[in-house]
């Protein structure tokens, strides 16, 4: 089994260099099925979401071909609709974009329920809603979501009871190419969502307003393809900004967009922590003690929920008592127990976490439950005194792009290991 060992106490020092942003990749690298022409996508990060949102692609039909480390060459022309295999869609939640893609290219689509991190409940009835506006008939059968357009895709006018990301990204796929025109109120405005409007319309969709929560889409004949270049990882920034405050650092973290940035750098400023902004880095020092804070996650431009457990950990650093409220999920709070198991002090009643900071951190071994509690465990392990063993790390490399190796030119104390796996069996008596 690997693992990521950390000996902590070391003060990050030096810069580190963002990459493409996983929740942009997974959408526009499945969006490219809408066009039967070439496209070629840039600034990809190199982590195992990213290459099994290929690898479906692959099973489907497409020619895939990696132009460079971070580039890669998709043509999906040969894609057959209802070909994406079960065990591989059910690994993540942005599989669920599939449904958007092949009803949008095909009128029809048959795919795997999705998977994804475990924050309780993750419903689908918003993307459905979507769908359905727009004259799909969804059946869901024996584990498959399945979408038929008998009268075709015709625009319509859909109010999202809830701001999901992943319902506005699907009806955007599935509404490009409709007749006539779609109205997406109460949208999502993240970052990535506004990348995957401007690949569409760089491909030659007429999409206006995303970013807003009122989205247009003018449905289009046919898209052509193109070269688009991802934007960078903002939870990825986050993480390193958070890193660097919690170990008392000076880092320079480059390849950013500091807008995308506000609220995690407006809370870490209340924190006390200095962040001085450039054109497409910041850089962030930390000398003093920090100030405990009140943190509610909301869909952006609120503080993010991805970055919830991560601020959890730098919380456990402050003096006094802080409050993290999750405003988006049913349940985040998995990684709790294991801050827990390295001396902090939490308590969580019902969405709120409680966390008395100023206990100091022991390493310990413990387990990544989920991406960001993964990313949240390493920061832990990077302040805590003596040393910090991290399994189940495949959670973490599904979303950080060389996050060990980027830490290490940092000066962190950190490694990744391989241990064989220990298989426990029962005592002969
Ligand atoms: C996307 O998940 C991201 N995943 C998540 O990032 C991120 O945490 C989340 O958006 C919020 O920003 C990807 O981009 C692959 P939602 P998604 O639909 O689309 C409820 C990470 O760490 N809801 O915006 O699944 C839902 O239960 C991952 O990178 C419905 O009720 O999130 C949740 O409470 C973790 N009905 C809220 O909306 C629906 O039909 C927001 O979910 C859909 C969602």
């Amino acid at each position: 089994m690997d693992k990521i060992v950390i000996h902590g106490g070391v003060p990050l020092r030096g810069n580190v260099e963002i990459s493409g942003s996983k929740n942009a990749a997974l959408p526009i690298i499945i969006a490219s099925i809408l066009t039967e022409d070439v496209c070629v996508i840039e600034n990809l990060p190199c982590i195992n979401d990213v290459s099994l949102a290929l690898d479906i692609l692959k099973h489907m039909g497409a020619s895939v071909r990696m132009l460079g480390k971070n580039t890669v060459e998709i043509d999906t022309k040969n894609v057959r609709a209802g070909s994406s295999p079960y065990d591989l869609v059910r690994r993540m939640r942005g599989s669920s974009y599939l449904l958007g893609a092949e009803i949008g290219r095909f009128g029809h689509a048959h795919v795997g329920w999705p998977g994804g991190c475990d924050f309780g409940v993750r419903p689908i009835d918003q993307h459905i809603k979507g769908f359905e506006a727009i004259g799909a008939k969804i059946n869901i059968e024996s584990g498959y979501i399945e979408a038929t357009t008998p009268n075709g895709i015709n625009g319509s006018q859909v109010y999202f009871d809830v701001v999901s990301v992943g319902a506005t990204i699907n009806l955007i796929l599935a509404s490009v190419m409709a007749n006539g025109n779609t109205v997406i109120d109460n949208a999502a405005k993240e970052p990535h969502i506004v990348d995957l409007a401007n690949f569409l319309n760089t491909c030659g969709a007429n999409i206006t307003g995303v970013g807003t929560d009122v989205i247009k889409i003018k449905g289009v004949k046919k898209l052509h393809g193109c070269t688009y270049a991802i934007i960078p990882d903002m939870i990825e920034a986050g993480t390193y900004m958070i890193a660097a405050a919690a170990t008392k650092g000076n880092v320079r973290i480059t390849n950013v967009i500091p807008k995308h940035l506000d609220s995690i750098t407006a809370k870490l400023e209340e924190m006390g922590v200095e962040i001085e902004e450039h054109d497409d880095s910041v850089i962030v020092r930390r000398k003093g003690e920090l100030n405990r804070v009140n943190v509610k996650t909301l869909p952006y431009p609120g503080f993010p929920t991805d970055m919830h457990p991560q601020m959890t950990s730098l919380l456990c650093l402050a003096h006094g008592v802080s409050y993290v409220t999750e405003g988006v999920f049913e349940n985040r709070f998995k990684y709790v127990d294991e801050l827990r198991r390295m001396g902090a002090s939490i308590k969580v009643d019902g969405k709120t976490a409680i966390i008395e900071g100023g206990h100091p951190l022991s390493g310990a071994p413990v387990i990544a439950v989920d991406l960001r509690a993964g990313a949240a465990m390493i920061i832990a392990g990077l302040v805590a005194t003596g040393k910090t063993e991290i399994s189940e790390i495949s959670s973490i490399e599904r979303g950080y792009d060389d996050i060990v190796g980027k830490l290490h030119s940092l000066g962190a104390n950190i490694k990744k290991i391989q241990e064989p796996d220990t298989i426990y069996l029962p005592k002969a008596n």
